[in-house]
């Protein structure tokens, strides 16, 4: 049994470069993730190539990486008669020449896309859905660990009936295009683990409270319907400035499990903004969120995966609408762990063994 300080210990000689040889094992979030069965990763996106501090933290913390933006309909597909892979290709090359799984991040997402797909004709956007599904997961099909085959369904302030997201794929096809985007890719990925992601559903907000039984809704009907629905992504940008029950949030998780589905934490960090501007103080509240939600959530052991969204505060997305320089992540703009990072080190190790699953 490795001690808790054996471990806290490993992972911040990992952080920094490793100046002791034969530091104690597990020396990384991905191996104390690894000991409980779990698997740790975090998104990846251009910073990984033009930092090479960064992509060396990549290959020393994580197991499992997912794309950023690069395998986005708009970053794939800037004009209609156009696919762009490079950026797709070499986030692919890094993860196996780094020997990491790869999540791939999203096919569908009625968020995000072009003007060219907004002014297209319903038969249109038929087409167009069917042959991007077609060819993307053809050219990386037995390469990727998952897909996110549809992201964000629900968006009950967009006012459509049923809560969903409002968006060029639900415009043309209403719900059905959920069912047969996971039909489609299926019927040509064989083995990737195809999930459902979600955003909010840890937070008792109204965006919480409403979007956690229409994923629930929908999660049935599609089982009921024998979609190919292997997993389900829970987002996890955790806002601790909402009222949020993590315990009633693992009993939700449970519930996927019950009806034989994995689920993935896949874009996992703590908002800093209500905390103080103190430093010490700032990154001591956002560890004990991060904690009080990973304990709860891993003694679900359906729960198998944890993906931060990026590894370090240097490169959070929440750099584009913070008032000051942002701290959710484990590691520091130094590339330090941080509190957040041992909490997460120890909610792994005190996680309970996960059984290996089948492939997916
Ligand atoms: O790289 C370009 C750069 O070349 C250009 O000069 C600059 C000018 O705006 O933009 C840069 O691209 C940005 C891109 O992120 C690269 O990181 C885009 O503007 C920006 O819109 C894009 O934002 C991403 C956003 O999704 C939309 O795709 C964020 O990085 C990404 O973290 C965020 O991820 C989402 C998940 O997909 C779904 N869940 C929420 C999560 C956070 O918002």
């Amino acid at each position: 049994m490795i001690s808790r300080r054996a471990l806290l210990a490993g992972v911040a000689a990992a952080a920094a470069p490793r100046l002791v040889r034969g530091a104690p094992a597990p020396a990384s979030l991905g191996e104390a993730a690894a000991a409980s069965g779990l698997l740790f990763g975090a998104s990846i996106g251009q910073e990984a190539f033009d930092d090479p501090a960064y992509a060396e933290l990549y290959r020393r913390q994580t197991r499992i990486l997912t794309t950023d933006v690069a395998l986005k309909f708009d970053w794939l597909r800037p004009a209609p008669d156009r696919f762009d892979f490079s950026y797709a290709d070499a986030i692919v090359r890094f993860a196996a020449d780094n020997d990491k799984l790869l999540r791939g991040h999203t096919l569908i997402w009625n968020d995000r896309v072009p003007d060219w797909l907004k002014r297209l004709s319903a038969p249109e956007v038929e087409r167009v859905f069917d042959a991007h599904i077609d060819r993307v997961v053809e050219r990386y099909a037995g390469r990727l660990h998952a897909w996110d085959v549809v992201n964000e369904p629900f968006w009950p302030m967009d006012g459509k009936p049923g809560g969903w997201r409002d968006g060029p794929w639900f415009a043309a096809m209403g719900p059905s295009y959920v069912e047969r985007a996971f039909r489609r890719v299926r019927a040509i990925d064989k083995t990737a683990r195809l999930a459902l992601n979600e955003a909010q559903c840890d937070n008792d907000y109204e965006w919480g409270r409403s979007i956690r039984p229409l994923l629930r809704g929908l999660v049935e009907r599609l089982l009921d319907a024998g979609a190919p629905v292997d997993a389900i992504g829970l987002q996890s940008h955790l806002k601790p400035q909402w009222p949020a029950d993590y315990s009633a949030f693992a009993g939700y998780v449970a519930g996927f499990a019950e009806r034989g589905l994995a689920v993935s934490i896949t874009e996992f960090d703590v908002d800093d903004s209500p905390f103080p501007n103190d430093v010490a103080a700032r990154d001591g509240a956002v560890a004990a969120v991060g904690a009080r939600f990973l304990n709860a959530v891993l003694a679900v052991p359906a729960v198998d995966t944890v993906v931060a969204w990026q590894l370090s505060d240097r490169y959070t997305w929440y750099r584009e609408i913070s008032r000051r320089a942002p701290r959710p992540l484990p590691f520091d703009r130094d590339l330090q762990i941080k509190p957040l990072g041992e909490a997460m080190a120890a909610a792994f190790a005190a996680a309970p063994r996960r059984a290996p699953r089948p492939s997916r």
